[in-house]
């Protein structure tokens, strides 16, 4: 694959500190949205929290072990805000950061480049009673966190990405309300959008200034829409979310600019300058992609669409996702040919099937393998074709909390049982071992 650098191609998994890590009153932890919420009646499948998810928090050596036997070379992981800084903003918890202290510190003596997300939608909810990232303070308080983080963890970790797909926690948490903080807010949902580019623009430009040899990064979900159907308003609505998705975090970044159609919406919460702070340079896009989104035009809706089912004969996995890995090559074709794109990561791709464990006590996941066999060929291809891409990441590494589907999604390489806690490499686990040997 093109890489001018000739750095080794690091192979990965990713996880998610609310999804794993449990032990969510301890050491001075205080709530993040994502606790109020699993907390709230009907949020989540069958009212799960992730109270204790994989009990990561106690059994991170273990969690280790298994991603050296897999023989990954970097491992993404996101940190938890409240965790470090339980107020969201000022004194900083040392019992909270010395969790992750001691993961980095395991992590490098186990050979794995620690790739650590500031941001991974667990917001403390102390900020969001100060109207979370609705609140153009936002922008301070992420980048004096950010620093505070760096500054403890940076002389052994290198890479820092920012933001886990903004475009996620503003579409599901602030308009359809289907994530935390689950509000259906049009006002909301925009100023999100773009105090979630201020807020990673100005933690970008302090985390260069503090120490210009970091890595600094961001992830971005890339999801291109179709049109569910032939109409015209549909069509249109297509365009709407690839904007509102994509364009509205790609393009200020790196070319400066909010896509044109969507720009009268924010302009409310523009304010001089902010274009500017937001384009800032970055060593690497971190691309997460799943699949393509079916859109419908929705008079009426919010956002005047809605995502729907793709049609029955599409291959699809049991989260109802499109299997298309010559999209996903397509995907990063565009962003190369549109974008000055940095080199990418692909920070998380994987599937959801309703995992069998079979009379040997194992789990043979075909349609896992056939995914990522899929995928990562289509990512390759895509090298081939002049993308700059530096490495792959695997979600899952673990089973784990799956956002509003509770435990039900499972999308690990390893097996969690969430009643003993016993985890059990799945056929896919192998799969990705004995192609990380031989690449
Ligand atoms: C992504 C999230 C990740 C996980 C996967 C399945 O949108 O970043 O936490 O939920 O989807």
């Amino acid at each position: 694959m093109s890489n001018p650098t000739n750095q080794p191609f690091l192979w990965g998994a990713a996880t998610a500190s609310y999804q794993i890590e449990g032990a969510v009153a301890e050491d001075g932890r205080a709530p993040s949205i994502w606790d109020t919420f699993s907390h709230t009646p009907h949020k989540i499948e069958r009212s799960e929290t992730g109270d204790i998810a994989c009990d990561h928090y106690h059994r991170h050596t273990e969690d280790i072990q298994l991603m050296r036997d897999l023989g990954i070379q970097a491992y993404r992981f996101s940190i938890s805000w409240s965790r470090i800084l339980p107020e969201g903003t000022g004194k900083g918890n040392a019992r909270g950061l010395d969790f992750y202290n001691r993961l980095v510190d395991d992590l490098l003596d186990a050979g794995i480049i620690p790739f650590p997300t500031l941001f991974h939608w667990d917001l403390p909810q102390t900020l969001q009673e100060r109207g979370g990232f609705a609140n153009r303070d936002i922008t301070g308080w992420f980048s004096d966190y950010a620093v505070h983080t760096s500054q403890h963890l940076g002389d052994r970790v290198q890479h820092w990405i920012m933001l886990n797909e903004p475009s996620v926690f503003a579409f599901l948490g602030h308009a359809i309300g289907v994530h935390a903080p689950g509000l259906t807010d049009l006002k909301a949902f925009l100023a999100t959008t773009h105090h979630l580019n201020l807020a990673q623009g100005a933690a970008l430009h302090a985390l260069r200034t503090n120490n210009p040899s970091w890595k600094l990064g961001t992830t971005l979900s890339v999801d291109r829409g179709m049109a569910a159907d032939g109409s015209k308003a549909s069509a249109i609505m297509a365009e709407r979310h690839h904007d509102l998705w994509n364009g509205c975090f790609l393009a200020p970044l790196l070319s400066g600019a909010y896509p044109a159609g969507i720009l009268p919406e924010l302009e409310p919460y523009i304010q001089p300058g902010d274009l500017k702070s937001i384009r800032q340079p970055v060593d690497f896009l971190g691309v997460n992609h799943y699949t393509r989104s079916y859109i419908r035009a929705k008079p009426g809706a919010l956002i005047g669409y809605e995502h729907v089912a793709p049609p029955p004969d599409v291959p699809q996995t049991s989260f109802g996702w499109e299997i298309n890995p010559s999209e996903f090559r397509d995907v990063l074709l565009e962003l190369h040919e549109r974008y000055q794109c940095p080199p990418i990561y692909i920070t998380e791709n994987g599937a959801y099937f309703d995992d069998v464990v079979s009379a040997d006590g194992k789990v043979h996941d075909e349609n896992r393998v056939a995914f990522l066999d899929g995928y990562i060929q289509a990512m390759q291809e895509a090298g081939e074709r002049g993308v700059d891409i530096r490495g792959y990441f695997a979600w899952s590494l673990l089973d784990n909390f799956e956002w509003a589907g509770g435990y039900r999604p499972t999308f690990g390489l390893v097996k969690v049982d969430f009643s003993t806690q016993k985890r059990v490499p799945k056929d896919s686990y192998f799969w990705y071992r004995d192609f990380i040997r031989q690449h």
